[in-house]
């Protein structure tokens, strides 16, 4: 089946890319299912990923995406974005990069214009509509910082639970998956929409669906062909250039 996945790379002029939490497991990133661990198992990520969490507890969860930050400091880039750097590199316009993940990893890896539907948690903004005295970068130190004038709090640039993505990033992932030839679904459980929706979206526009795995997700079904493999593996044999 790898073989086959391979020729219809080397086949397609225009390859869209959804990735899932499982890119960056062999990077040490807890997936974004696996149970927390330490202090923070006693939470679950569904609850303090949401705008209601961050109000009712803005210390804790301000805590938890530092101890993320904190972790992404320690890690690198795992083969897989790796792989897909290289082939972009290598080709350069045919491969459209789209990611639910926060952890900048591809974008560490060397990939450019990667479309951040879920944002970036290295990234900050104001939990409310900014007036004139809220200024990021003089947020009074807290957990979280604020603005001193206004109470404002800074909250981490990701979105979540219940929140849109950003329109004009997912614009351009829907404009991607229906111009592809070819979607690479690599590394997502395939549980959350409207990202995991972009598979079928794909496949209904006439594009060959290859789901990268190693257990199987919601969107086999949606899939042409489907690779049981962790991608730091099979995503270098898949794309080698
Ligand atoms: N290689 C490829 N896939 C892997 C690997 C690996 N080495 N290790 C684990 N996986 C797969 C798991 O089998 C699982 O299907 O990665 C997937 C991770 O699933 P989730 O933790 O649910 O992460 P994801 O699908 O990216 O979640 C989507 O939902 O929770 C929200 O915003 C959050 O971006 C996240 C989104």
């Amino acid at each position: 089946m790898l073989d086959i996945a391979r020729s219809w790379v080397q086949q397609s002029q225009r390859i869209a890319v959804l990735t899932g939490a499982g890119v960056s497991a062999e990077s040490g990133v807890p997936t974004f299912r696996d149970a927390q661990t330490g202090y923070w198992a006693q939470f679950r990520a569904e609850e303090m990923a949401t705008e209601e969490g961050f109000r009712n507890h803005p210390e804790r969860v301000w805590k938890w995406y530092q101890y993320r930050r904190d972790l992404l400091a320690s890690v690198q880039p795992n083969a897989a974005h790796g792989a897909l750097a290289d082939f972009e590199q290598h080709h350069p316009g045919r491969l459209t990069l789209i990611t639910q993940n926060v952890d900048g990893l591809h974008q560490r890896a060397g990939s450019s214009g990667v479309l951040c539907l879920h944002g970036d948690i290295l990234e900050n903004r104001w939990l409310d509509t900014p007036r004139a005295c809220c200024h990021i970068a003089d947020a009074v130190k807290g957990e979280p910082p604020y603005c001193d004038r206004c109470g404002n709090l800074v909250r981490p640039g990701v979105v979540w639970f219940g929140e849109a993505l950003p329109h004009d990033t997912f614009a351009a992932a829907q404009l991607a998956v229906h111009q592809c030839a070819l979607m690479l679904v690599i590394g997502t459980a395939g549980a959350v929409y409207p990202a995991a929706g972009l598979a079928r979206q794909a496949r209904s526009a006439g594009a060959r669906v290859v789901v990268l795995n190693p257990a199987p997700s919601e969107l086999d079904d949606a899939a042409h062909a489907v690779l049981r493999g962790a991608a730091g593996s099979l995503l270098p044999q898949l794309l080698a250039v």
